[in-house]
This record gives structure tokens, C-alpha cells and sequence, in this order.
């Protein structure tokens, strides 16, 4: 999988895909992930994308012809198959989501600033709107940094056996089970009696249980869908 993605923050891009899951995604070639200045296609030396809204009030709006210019110069190289814009006001990222998108070759995504981008891009260009959750960030690159991850960890082959997304919290629409790790017994603080038991068909359950308990407590709603 390829992703594209649209920014005026470079920086807060670098640093999240070096890491752990998503270094090793790379580096295996199952993804690649490149960033875009806005500004190489700003209207002026200045280095201008933004200007004020029609109609008054605070806050700049990223203009329409940088972020076109932008978005046809990498359609022409490559077809997206989403072009994403991460927003506040979009769809609440979840795993069904992120399975979904997993699935793509071309993945275009917006970081929008300031009071956002001018409405005729979200209407001509952009197929798909993302939020990461009801509070408000600064700007979409740490959003489009949740969501490379989110899908880049899903990507075959990216996670062996140990990792396997199988077992992740909110792929079943449950949440995963409580761990353990040595000592047995710290500070007096015991290890349930069955995860030492041996017995691989115990375990599976205890685990299934606590998964439906912990759900159950703490987030019964995924037990509608
Ligand atoms: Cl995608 N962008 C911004 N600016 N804030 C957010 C968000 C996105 N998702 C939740 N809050």
C-alpha cells in the first residue's frame, strides 16, 4: 500500500512511521508512506495557501488552488483509491473502518489547518472524511498519523504470530483480555491460577470471558453492532 499524504507540518510526519510497526512495514516494502509540502504549491513567493474566510470571523481557510494544484499533480502520477480529508467534523475512525481502507493500493490524505479548507475541495476532490474522536487537535497530522497506523498494522504480513491483529481489542468488537507477564507472584500480587495452568482450552476461555466482562463494563455498545 502506498499513502500520500498532504501537509504543512512535515515534521510532525517524520518521526511517527520510524518506529517499531511501521519501520518494519517499510522496510519490508508492504508500505510506503510519502509527505507533501503544501507550500511547493503555494500561489506565491510568499509561500501562501491560506487566506481569510468570505463572510468574516477569526481563523484562515487553506485555499482552493494550492490544494487542487496539489491533488491532480499526484492523481496524475497514481489513481487514489481515497482521497481523505482528516477533520473533526468526519466519519469517527474504528477498526471497521480501518479494516476497510486496508484493503486499498492509493490512499490520499489532507491534514487541514487553521479554520480548515475551503468547502469546494471537500465537495470536488475529497471521497472520504475521517475524525480520530469527539476533541479537537490543531491540525490533521497527528490524525493521519493515528490512521497510517491503524491500517499500516493491518497491512498482510506487517505483524507475525506474537502480534497478530487477531487478538487486538475491537476486532471482534470485543476488548482484549487482561495479560500478565513474569514474576508469578509480585509483591504478593498473584497471576490468575489458570494462565499457569497449562491448559491452552482454559486459557482460551478465561480469556473469552474477561474479554465479554471487560466489554460488558466498559463498553457495552460494542455488543450492539
Ligand atoms: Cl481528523 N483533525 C482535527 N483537527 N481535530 C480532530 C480530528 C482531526 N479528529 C479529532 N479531532
Amino acid at each position: 500500500m502506498r499513502i500520500d499524504i498532504i501537509t504543512v507540518l512535515l515534521e510532525l510526519l517524520q518521526s511517527p512511521f520510524e518506529h517499531s510497526i511501521m519501520k518494519r512495514a517499510q522496510a519490508k516494502g508492504l508500505l510506503e508512506v510519502y509527505t507533501h509540502n503544501l507550500r511547493k504549491w503555494a500561489i506565491n513567493k510568499q509561500g501562501q495557501i491560506d487566506d481569510y474566510q468570505f463572510g468574516g470571523g477569526a481563523g484562515m481557510v487553506m485555499m482552493p488552488e494550492p490544494l487542487t494544484n496539489a491533488i491532480e499533480e499526484l492523481s496524475s502520477q497514481r489513481k487514489y483509491d481515497e482521497i481523505i480529508f482528516l477533520t473533526p467534523d468526519g466519519e469517527t475512525l474504528n477498526q471497521k473502518i480501518a479494516n476497510g481502507l486496508s484493503l486499498k493500493e492509493n490512499l490520499l490524505l489532507i491534514c487541514g489547518h487553521y479554520k480548515g479548507i475551503d468547502q469546494r475541495i471537500r465537495e470536488h476532490f475529497v471521497t472520504k472524511e475521517i475524525s480520530i474522536g469527539d476533541y479537537v487537535l490543531s491540525g490533521g497530522e497527528l490524525a493521519a498519523a493515528v490512521l497510517v497506523d491503524a491500517v499500516g498494522r493491518l497491512l498482510p504480513g506487517v505483524l507475525n504470530d506474537e502480534t497478530s491483529a487477531l487478538f487486538d481489542s475491537f476486532q471482534d468488537n470485543l476488548l482484549a483480555p487482561p495479560v500478565y507477564t513474569r514474576p508469578a507472584d509480585f509483591r504478593g500480587w498473584k497471576v490468575p491460577d489458570v494462565l499457569l495452568s497449562g491448559d491452552p482450552k482454559k486459557v482460551d476461555e478465561w480469556r473469552h470471558e474477561q474479554s465479554l466482562q471487560r466489554t460488558i463494563e466498559r463498553r457495552p455498545g460494542l455488543l450492539d453492532d
